[in-house]
């Protein structure tokens, strides 16, 4: 019996997935319009900065019962005193979980529930986060490198980002006195 190959592969060390099932993608600031709370400060901005970045090993259609693997980078930045973020989301099928993991640099995991309570959770190399099923999930850059956090969610989950995209997130992770504050 022939021994195949491995689809993909993942360099914990440097935090990149590689392979012919690979999809990487980019958010650049000028997509993100809305999502920091400092206007002026965003508009005085490259708009082809780019926020983050996103590797995802997609292995065949969207389904239920399928996975999907992936790495998401963010830089580090800010929009005024706002640190860089991904714009965020609840899963579209609002009961599917997901795991995130820390891979490098330092940041923080926004979690929302659906009646807008939030809980945050530090990310560092190691860290490991649950995100139940209806839970809204955004990652911060706090730090001075890029933010590398693995994750594994539902094939079939999808990513409703309207809600965000209409009321946002109660908590911002803002830089003072040289440290990142959740106001
Ligand atoms: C997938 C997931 C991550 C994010 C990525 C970018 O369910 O949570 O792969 O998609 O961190 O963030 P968003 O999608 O909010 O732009
Ligand atoms: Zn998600």
């Amino acid at each position: 019996m022939n021994i195949l190959q491995a689809q993909a592969f993942f360099d914990g060390a440097s935090a990149t997935l590689s392979g012919a099932k690979v999809v990487h993608s980019r958010k650049k600031l000028k997509e993100l319009p809305g999502v920091f709370a400092d206007s002026g400060a965003f508009a005085r901005m490259d708009p082809e900065t780019v926020v983050y970045e996103v590797d995802a090993h997609q292995e065949g259609e969207a389904q239920e019962g399928g996975l999907l693997f992936g790495i998401s980078h963010v830089h580090p930045g800010k929009v005024g005193d706002e640190f860089f973020m991904t714009k965020g989301h609840y899963h579209a099928l609002r009961n599917r979980a997901e795991y995130y993991w820390g891979l490098g640099g330092e940041g923080l995991l926004l979690l929302m529930q659906e009646d807008r309570s939030v809980r945050v959770e530090r990310v560092c190399p190691g860290s490991l986060h649950y995100i139940p099923g209806n839970v809204a999930h955004r990652l911060v850059n706090t730090g001075l490198e890029t933010l590398h956090v693995g994750a594994c969610w539902p094939s079939d989950a999808g990513h409703d980002y309207q809600a965000i995209t209409d009321a946002g997130f109660p908590a911002r992770v803002v830089e003072k006195d040289g440290r990142a504050v959740v106001i």
